[in-house]
Parts: structure tokens; C-alpha cells; sequence
């Protein structure tokens, strides 16, 4: 695993190793799969950041569920735009079941409140949420988030599935803009 990378016209250094995501992506599976015994959830993963994660966490449930994807945009370089444009709607009713929701990074909470949104309106029986990354400093929404891998101050991170102007999402690890 190599120190700093550049992508496009920045330089990035390491901030979380593969094997810590690894460890927390253990921790979150056993919590989940505690709240979901004798459930079987619809998973949502909102592409494109979390399909790494959501690749990953899926493997460590131990209970039976389905998955679907939906994708929004609002980011632009290295800077949320506060606008959500959906790009993938949802394929199956959702009413009466219970989905979790598995997200890369909660940045200003635009894109989940907007997801909510959208997703409460099909009448689902339970919503719950799950984030690799939290910027609890850049929040802009009251989000409701049950599971946080790891809360981190306001870098622009990149890797295991975030991108830089569509760079970096393939890194194994997830680093951080260079100061
Ligand atoms: P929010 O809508 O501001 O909460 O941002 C959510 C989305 O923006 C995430 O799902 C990511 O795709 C992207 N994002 C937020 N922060 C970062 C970052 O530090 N690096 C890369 N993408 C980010
Ligand atoms: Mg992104």
C-alpha cells in the first residue's frame, strides 16, 4: 500500500488502512446482524460511493436479504453542491419491508435526507442506515444514522469506493487530501 498518490491535480496521504476498515466493517456486521435476527431486509446501496462497502458488509451478514441499488449526484470536485439530482430509482415495492440503507460517507446529509425522503414515501415498514465515513462537523441536515463506522473531521477523503472526480474509488484504502 503505497504512502501518498496523486490523482488529477492533487496529492493524497493514507488515513485509514485496509485492515482498519476491515476491522470496522466486522464490528458494524456484528451489530447488524444482532438488530436483524429472523429479519430479511432489502439492502440500498447508494451507488456510486458504497459499492466497495456495501460489497464488503453484505459478506459479513449472517441473515437472508436482497439488494438494490439507487444513485444520486451532488458532488462536483471536492465540494458538495447541495443540489440532488436521482439518477437510479428503486426496481421493487418496498411497502411493509424493512430496508437498510448503506451509504459511503454522510458529508452535509443532503443526499440521505433526500433519499428518505423518497424512500418514506413507499410506505417501507422500518428505514435504517448505515455510513462507513461520518463528517459530523459539515453536517447540514438532521439525518438519522444507526450505524457509523467512523466519525472524521472535514478532509476530502478518497479509496475504497470514494472518488475525486471519478478517481481513486479502486484504492483499498482510504486516504486523505494532502495539507
Ligand atoms: P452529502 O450529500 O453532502 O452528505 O454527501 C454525500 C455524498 O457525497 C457521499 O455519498 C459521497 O459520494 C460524496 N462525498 C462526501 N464527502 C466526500 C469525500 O470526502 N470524498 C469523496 N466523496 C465525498
Ligand atoms: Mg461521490
Amino acid at each position: 500500500m503505497k504512502d501518498t498518490i496523486n490523482l488529477h491535480d492533487k496529492e493524497f496521504e493514507v488515513f485509514i488502512s485496509k485492515e482498519e476498515i476491515d476491522d470496522i466493517n466486522n464490528e458494524l456486521g456484528n451489530l447488524i446482524n444482532k438488530d436483524y435476527e429472523g429479519k430479511s431486509p432489502i439492502i440500498l446501496s447508494i451507488l456510486n460511493g458504497s459499492f466497495i462497502f456495501a460489497a464488503d458488509l453484505v459478506r459479513t451478514f449472517n441473515f437472508p436479504l436482497t439488494i438494490e441499488f439507487v444513485r444520486y449526484s451532488s458532488y462536483e470536485g471536492t465540494e458538495s453542491t447541495g443540489k440532488i439530482t436521482k439518477i437510479l430509482g428503486l426496481k421493487s415495492d418496498i411497502e411493509d419491508k424493512d430496508l437498510l440503507i448503506i451509504e459511503d460517507i454522510i458529508d452535509t446529509g443532503a443526499t440521505l435526507h433526500r433519499a428518505l425522503k423518497d424512500l418514506w414515501s413507499k410506505k417501507p415498514r422500518s428505514i435504517k442506515v448505515v455510513s462507513l465515513l461520518l463528517k459530523p462537523d459539515s453536517l447540514k441536515h438532521i439525518v438519522p444514522v444507526d450505524y457509523i463506522g467512523k466519525s472524521i473531521p472535514n478532509d476530502f477523503v478518497v479509496g475504497y469506493g470514494l472518488d475525486y472526480d471519478e478517481l481513486g474509488r479502486d484504492l483499498p484504502a482510504i486516504y486523505k487530501l494532502k495539507s
